[in-house]
């Protein structure tokens, strides 16, 4: 028993929270801890070369970012259709290239260019989401962007479900459309 109970806490599933990553940690002042192991999260989907902004300059080869979200708020919504409180995203950025080895077409992921979080915590953020960036690599802490930055503009105003891009994650569809809780926007 005590045993199981060890193994359940080192895998982040006895969480009281519910919804809560094991990788969600502040620091003294409010920055949030890089999460080192995002990678060992649930896969959503890849954008290949996706604007959403100002057009990008078209003799930058596109780049690809992936979408993964925690294994805790991933289940609840598999279940509900809504992110619980603590739910955290992360989402990639990754050069592009067709050169290298065998390969005769097509783009292939390369190093890691940025990595941004977006994250759920009711009680600390009025906006209920914040968003975060790690720029560089080493970069081990981001403070939130402001309540009226541009990411809480466009995910408020263009995310199907609760200020997230579930219009984008085809394995998300579905379960949304089920439940109710899928805007088309
Ligand atoms: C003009 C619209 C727009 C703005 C501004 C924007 N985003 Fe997003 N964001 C998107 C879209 C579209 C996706 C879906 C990406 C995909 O499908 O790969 C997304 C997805 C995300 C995700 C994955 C989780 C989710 O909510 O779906 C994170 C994390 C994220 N954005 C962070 C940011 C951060 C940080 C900023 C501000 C620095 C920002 N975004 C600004 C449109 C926007």
């Amino acid at each position: 028993m005590r045993r199981a109970l060890l193994a359940a806490l080192a895998l982040g599933l006895a969480d009281p929270a519910g919804g809560a990553s094991s990788e969600l940690r502040y620091t003294g002042d409010g920055q949030l801890l890089r999460p080192e192991r995002y990678r060992e999260w649930i896969y959503l989907s890849s954008g290949l070369g996706m604007t959403y902004g100002a057009v990008q300059d078209p003799r930058r080869s596109p780049r690809f970012d992936n979408v993964f979200v925690n294994p805790e708020a991933y289940r609840a919504f598999l279940q509900s259709g809504a992110w619980p409180d603590k739910t955290m995203f992360a989402l990639e950025v990754r050069g592009a290239t067709s050169q290298g080895s065998i390969n005769k077409g097509g783009q292939y992921q390369q190093s890691l260019e940025a990595l941004e979080i977006h994250l759920k915590d009711e009680r600390r953020f009025p906006t209920r989401w914040a968003f975060f960036a790690f720029e560089r690599a080493d970069q081990q802490s981001a403070k939130p962007f402001p309540a009226t930055s541009r990411c809480q503009e466009c995910h408020h105003e263009h995310g199907a479900v609760d200020e997230t891009f579930v219009q984008f994650y085809p394995t998300l569809i579905p379960v949304a459309r089920a439940k109710g809780t899928f805007t088309a926007r």
